[in-house]
């Protein structure tokens, strides 16, 4: 096994534990759909290999692509899946290779809601339709909180009744429980961008008249019984993270608009912490007031860096509860900063992560918390060591 390195000068290189979990470096891979599982939702030799690199590159918790709970919530047939017993074996030799390296697996539970049933991003991203089912890949209803079209010209999804919404709660469970058997250390809810929890908590999409809309407490309902079910399955000594966009996407980049605010976001943080959640995973965005739905993501503007940031830091320091900050972190100063200004207590790195696998160790390297390479695996820092002192003539 490489070992992990540590700092206690640098912020970023600082090890952190949540329960029993130490997570030894601040630095998480933020979860990434590949979308291209086997049919049957299975991970394959070529996912391992993904994660594997960034066990490699430095990365102290590599969290998996959205994993769904029930086939109808997958966005795409090449989701990973997390419904059946059968899916467990893969995802063990994962979370199996990763302690090996000696890495923190977390995994993210999921179900797309209203955004299920599309093509995949290289194939057009919008419903599945007659050409899909052509090649074996038919269309499906998706279920929302409300029979609500999302996008113009998308499957219109069907209203989940009261009784749905209970069954789904156990399908968390169940999912949790798959989770725990296949030896992953922390578990993160997705309910955010839109997708089906994030649907029941904002009062754009959120329009149902029973216990399950409403005010912000029956708004909330849905995803606190999430929670409470996976909480009884997920272990005691294990945290959980729940995702959410901490604001509804914003008209333009520098105006508020209504929808879930930030103060929504302080009351449902204080009612997740309360029931056991460790740390809240701040991004934002995914719904749209214009629209009365998607904020979809090829029309989306540019974002400034680290623009999730302040989500974190303010509820942290709110309501005094862990989080995670992710969104456009770029590099290595950037998120040093972000946990050395106590903004958050740990950062995740996506699109970087995918163009840098080594993207954590050159982060050490650049900010000087490992100028001998010593991070790196000794097969490759060894001779990374003795080029720089050589050093390269142009
Ligand atoms: C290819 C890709 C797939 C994504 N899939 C997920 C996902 O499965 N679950 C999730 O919560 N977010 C997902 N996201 C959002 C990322 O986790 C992250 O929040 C976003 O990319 C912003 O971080 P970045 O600027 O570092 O990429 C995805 C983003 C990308 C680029």
């Amino acid at each position: 096994m490489d070992t992990v390195s540590t700092s206690s000068t640098f912020a970023l290189f600082s090890p952190y534990t949540l329960r029993g979990v130490t997570f030894p470096n601040r630095i998480v891979v933020a979860p990434m759909q590949m979308y291209r599982a086997r049919k049957d939702g299975q991970l394959t030799d070529w996912h391992f290999q993904h994660y594997a690199k960034w066990a490699s590159g430095g990365f102290g918790t590599i969290m998996t692509e959205a994993l769904m709970v029930d086939p109808i919530g997958r966005n795409t047939y090449g989701d990973l899946g997390i419904w059946d017993d059968a899916q467990i074996e893969p995802l063990k030799r994962l979370t199996s290779y990763l302690h090996e390296q000696g890495r923190v697996a977390a995994a993210q539970l999921h179900h797309a809601g209203p955004k299920a049933s599309r093509q995949r991003p290289w194939e057009g991203l919008g419903p599945l339709g007659a050409a899909e089912a052509q090649k074996g890949e038919p269309g499906w209803q998706p279920v929302s909180c409300v029979a609500t079209s999302t996008i113009s010209g998308w499957n219109v999804p069907r209203e989940l009744t009261s009784e749905e919404i209970k069954q789904l709660v156990q399908k968390y469970r169940e999912a949790a429980k798959r989770v725990r058997l296949a030896g992953f250390d922390v578990l993160d809810i997705h309910s955010a961008h839109g997708y089906l929890l994030h649907s029941f908590l904002s009062p754009i999409s959120n329009t149902r008249q029973d216990e399950y809309g409403g005010n912000i407490q029956g708004r909330m309902r849905f995803l606190l019984e999430v929670v409470e079910a996976v909480r009884e399955e997920w272990p005691d000594d294990k945290p959980l993270f729940v995702r959410i966009s901490c604001v509804d996407r914003r008209k333009d980049i520098d105006t508020e608009t209504d929808g879930w605010t930030i103060e929504d976001s302080f009351v449902l943080s204080r009612e997740l912490a309360a029931r056991g959640v460790d740390l809240i995973d701040c991004s934002s965005g995914g719904i749209r007031a214009e629209n009365s739905g998607m904020d979809y993501v090829k029309k989306r503007q540019p974002v400034r860096k680290g623009h999730q940031v302040p989500y974190a830091e303010a509820i942290r320091a709110t309501v005094q509860v862990p989080t995670m900050a992710v969104g456009a972190i770029i590099d290595g100063p950037q998120a040093e900063r972000i946990i050395a200004n106590g903004q958050a207590d740990l950062v995740a790195i996506g699109r970087q992560a995918l163009r840098d696998p080594h993207w954590a160790l050159n982060a050490a390297h650049s900010l000087g918390a490992d100028p001998e390479w010593k991070m790196w695996p000794p097969s490759y820092g060894w001779w990374l060591a003795l080029r720089e002192k050589i050093g390269v003539i142009d």
